[in-house]
């Protein structure tokens, strides 16, 4: 067969995947317990995704551990057919500084389908917390300091680089312990059991445990006040505290394994576009406190996300070679 009928057969074949996918059930993977925020964020997608892929069955596999990143070195291996994806946020940028080995390159081994969203966090405490307010807090912490005890769900979650980036800024002279989880699902279980004290969380997960009274919030870690959020509109910023320049969302990202045929790739990204305009996903996110990225965000194509994640990866490789504190 000479070159160019080949080449044509092969490029009839790839679009012909592309047409037919999905073939089977597509799997969203989640590198952190069931529950939990980036749980949540891979749900609320895939009900609005299933939309424009055919109504396929899309399950979301929770393979936690190691600060997120074993689930995604699942994906990195696993096969390129559009069929396993990986939901993950700022961790896909923190890691690579933090697990000097690491078993996978972020910027090589997966195709970027798009940003999903930007997810505010609240300093949160358990509710026997002797503060009422965030001065309380922050004088209840430092009174107390070696004593105390923060949750997160594994070095380079999001609740630990919050909770490392607070205690830098109102600059303890000891660290709190820590107590890792495989997600803050399982740690907000202990906040409100008040087997922990602190948590940093994002607001997908914490904001009807505040409305419901089992948690106390103090702040949010965002630059501006979340004055659109009927409940999350009562807390100061952690810059209005007087945390200078704090200011930290946590964005998620899709992903799929390097190799995926870019017919797929496409069909998946449209999809994701789609449902970032859907209004039952944005609502659901909103009531959470989460902003779904717009149409215009340029972080929504894939050039835009590995380009954004690239620059977070050097932004916070910064940050924690100047801490000096690694996973490995
Ligand atoms: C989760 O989904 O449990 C959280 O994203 C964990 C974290 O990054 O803090």
């Amino acid at each position: 067969m000479n070159k160019t009928l080949l080449s044509f057969a092969l490029a009839v074949s790839v679009s012909a995947a592309a047409q037919a996918f999905p073939t089977k059930p597509i799997t969203f993977v989640v590198p952190f317990a069931a529950g939990g925020p980036t749980d949540t964020v891979a749900r609320q997608l895939a009900e609005a995704m299933r939309k424009h892929l055919d109504n396929a069955t899309i399950v979301v596999d929770n393979a936690a551990g190691a600060g997120g990143t074993i689930g995604a070195n699942k994906v990195a291996r696993a096969a390129p057919d559009g069929h396993t994806l990986l939901v993950w946020h700022i961790g896909m940028a923190a890691t690579p500084a933090l697990y000097r080995k690491l078993p996978y390159k972020p910027l090589e081994d997966f195709e970027y389908l798009g940003i999903i969203n930007d997810v505010p966090m609240t300093l949160v405490g358990k509710p026997q917390l002797p503060a009422n307010t965030y001065r309380d807090f922050e004088n209840y912490i430092r009174a107390n300091q070696g004593k105390l005890n923060l949750g997160h769900a594994g070095l380079g979650s999001a609740s630990h680089i919050c909770g490392v980036m607070w205690q830098y800024a109102v600059k303890l002279d000891k660290s709190m312990a820590t107590i890792a989880y495989r997600g803050t699902a399982p740690a907000m279980n202990d906040l409100i059991a008040g087997t922990i004290d602190v948590m940093c969380d994002q607001t997908t997960n914490t904001t009807q445990q505040i409305e419901a009274g089992r948690i106390k919030a103090f702040a949010v870690t965002t630059a501006k006040p979340l004055a659109d959020h009927p409940l999350l509109k009562h807390y100061p910023t952690l810059q209005e505290m007087g945390l200078k320049d704090f200011n930290l969302t946590i964005w998620h990202g899709l992903y799929a394994p390097k190799g995926t045929p870019a017919p797929v790739l496409q069909k998946l990204n449209q999809a994701l576009r789609a449902a970032l305009q859907d209004p039952d996903f944005k609502k659901k996110q909103a009531d959470l406190g989460a902003i779904v990225a717009g149409p215009r965000d340029p972080r929504v194509t894939p050039e835009g996300h590995k380009a954004f994640v690239a620059a977070e990866i050097s932004k916070l490789k910064t940050v924690i070679d100047a801490a000096g504190q690694y996973a490995d």
